[in-house]
């Protein structure tokens, strides 16, 4: 467990409707399927889900690791995590902890994240931290928006980035250290007022 130096629970107001928008369980599996197409996943990793939320990607690729420890810090989101827990098919760990902050005593396979890499300020230090997490010739799979006009959130508290220029993001990551990094289009995600696209961005160390 991450030392609970925590703020306010951004997420609190959404996380009980979270798994019922359809939008939001179509983005998560179209990017479990294109980690699934980019990493060998095997029976004997453990993985780290950084903003895991409700599991909806973790759900996902279940069947295709040994256990994943979800990570966030929002407590109502991993309380509806918990309700689903029985439903993996691997072994599952809930961690409460910010990934900006807490000492997380552990080593992963690899990092996996959906939609959370926007809600974290400093892109560089976090790239840094998910380094020191890795176990060697561990991965990172991190999906997110590509850069967008500021319209996706209504409400833009705890938004850092309006989505990433996925070159400079790239290039950050390569700065960071990774190798064999690798970058597919994911999924679009249809609002009444525009289209997003999603990036899924894979590497090692
Ligand atoms: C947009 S939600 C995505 C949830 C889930 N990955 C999904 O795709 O449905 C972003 C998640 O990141 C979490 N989060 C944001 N900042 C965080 C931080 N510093 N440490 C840990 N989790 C964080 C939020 O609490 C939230 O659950």
């Amino acid at each position: 467990m991450g030392k609970h130096t925590l703020k306010k629970d951004l997420f609190e107001h959404k996380s009980k409707s979270w798994d019922g928008k359809s939008v939001r369980v179509k983005n998560a599996k179209e990017i479990a399927e294109a980690i699934i197409e980019n990493i060998r996943l095997n029976k004997n990793m453990h993985l780290l889900d950084m903003g895991a939320g409700t599991g909806l990607l973790s759900f996902f690729l279940s069947e295709y690791v040994e256990k994943i420890t979800a990570l966030d810090n929002s407590a109502s989101m991993l309380e509806v995590f918990k309700n689903k827990q029985n439903h993996f098919a691997c072994k599952t760990q809930i961690l409460y902890a910010d990934i900006t902050k807490d000492k997380i005593d552990n080593k992963f396979d690899g990092i996996i994240s959906s939609m959370t890499l926007h809600h974290i300020e400093n892109t560089k230090e976090l790239l840094k931290k998910l380094r020191s997490l890795l176990k060697p010739g561990g991965f990172i799979a991190l999906a997110d928006l590509v850069s967008e006009d500021g319209s996706f959130h209504d409400d833009n508290k705890g938004v850092y980035h309006k989505g990433f220029n996925t070159n400079e993001f790239t290039a950050l990551v390569k700065q960071s250290g990774f190798k064999k990094i690798s970058l597919t289009h994911t999924s679009t995600i249809e609002k009444p007022h525009g289209s997003f696209g999603v990036f899924l961005l894979t590497a090692e160390i």
